[in-house]
């Protein structure tokens, strides 16, 4: 994506920092646009638990460079390959729920033992991290180009700019490029028609608020932030199309867990006749996973993110706290949003019912 006539992807290697990848640090967007050179597994956890990427894909593929890292390490301090295995343990606790971190580590794993602990190891690992990363590009691209049919459909039945709602951000900061809800967008406003997003602004990081607002006003796409709450009451007064937002995990049966907040909208969106989309690449599909409400792990973050509300006070981006100081709270960073209040999955390999026969149907064609 463009930046101040700058072409961006979330993640990328630079010839300045060849034993790195270079990251944009997210807790500042929109106010401090500041990258971050990660260069060792260590700083990719941290990178990964402290958010400074974030997004499904992004820290799947985040984590598979920090195998690369943590192939380096185990070259230079002479270590076994059980090193390789607490490192892929440790990134894998960085964020429980996205099943792209452990499919990101995996790839890089298997690439890693096919080839054995040997000269030249480290650029396999390099290498698969590398494919990894052009692969959810592509992944975005083709999101992109089988969810603009929906947006164009709805254009030619109104004659009107599609109002789309999307909830945390599923856009390029969240992927490599492109995004995943918000890739039919971009494609939309690229073919000249005309969209307008309400983003939900998706408390208690706000992802939202600070990340789709800013990636929307950088493309010049038209938007309204709205208050977590509103889109019930939008859906009411008819004055939404669509809704399509991101999944950090899909199991086999079409039942997604999103950011919390999604099941809400899904619902209000069932009682609204709206239709409600998710997207996603099969990287993030769960084929092992069939009941999903007690296989996956639901992170809990810390309850700081509740108390405390960050901003810009025209300097410096500062926290606040919001509520009385010994408030109990409970801060899920996921919900579920079961397949009867899915009307299709919008996937690289094109839109799916959200239903186990065409779920398992396209992987394996794709696989
Ligand atoms: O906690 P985050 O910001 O990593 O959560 C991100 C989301 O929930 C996205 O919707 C999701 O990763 C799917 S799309 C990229």
């Amino acid at each position: 994506m463009n930046i101040d006539g700058k072409d961006y992807t979330s993640i990328w290697r630079e010839p300045s920092h060849p034993n790195a990848v270079v990251v944009i640090d997210q807790r500042k967007l929109p106010f401090v646009f500041e990258k971050r050179v990660l260069s060792n597994s260590h700083m990719v956890f941290q990178s990964i638990q402290e958010m400074w990427v974030r997004g499904a894909p992004l820290i799947g593929v985040t984590g598979a460079y920090g195998i690369y890292f943590g192939c380096l390490e185990m070259m230079h301090e002479h270590k076994g390959q059980e090193y390789l295995v607490s490192v892929s343990n440790k990134l894998l606790s960085a964020r429980p729920t996205a099943v792209n971190l452990k499919y990101g580590i995996e790839k890089v794993i298997e690439a890693v033992n096919k080839f054995g602990i040997r000269k030249g190891v480290t650029e396999a690992a390099l290498n698969a991290a590398d494919r990894l990363r052009e692969k959810e590009i592509n992944r975005s691209s083709r999101i992109a180009d089988h969810g603009v049919s929906l947006l164009r459909q709805i254009y030619q039945k109104t004659g009107k700019p599609v109002n789309v709602l999307t909830h945390c951000n599923a856009g390029w900061l969240a992927c490599i490029d492109y995004g995943t809800a918000l890739a039919p967008v971009y494609k939309a406003h690229e073919q000249g028609i005309p969209v307008h997003v309400y983003v939900d602004e998706t408390r208690p990081r706000n992802q939202g608020a600070r990340l789709t607002a800013w990636e929307l006003a950088t493309y010049g796409i038209p938007y309204t932030i709205i208050a977590d709450n509103t889109g019930g009451f939008l859906m009411i007064k008819k004055m939404v199309d669509i809704v399509i937002v991101g999944s950090d995990v899909m199991s086999i049966n079409g039942d997604i867990v999103n950011k919390i907040g999604t099941y809400l909208k899904a619902l209000a969106a069932k009682d609204n006749d709206v239709p409600f989309y998710a997207a996603l690449p099969l990287s993030t599909i769960k084929r092992d996973m069939n009941d999903v409400f007690n296989e996956v792990e639901i992170e809990e973050r810390s309850s700081n993110e509740i108390r405390y509300i960050e901003g810009w006070n025209g300097h410096n981006i500062e926290s606040l706290r919001i509520t009385p100081k010994t408030s109990n709270v409970l801060n899920y960073g996921f919900d579920i949003t079961p397949s009867r209040l899915i009307t299709g999955i919008i996937t690289d390999a094109g839109i799916l019912d959200a239903k186990k026969d065409a779920i398992l149907k396209i992987l394996n064609q794709s696989y």
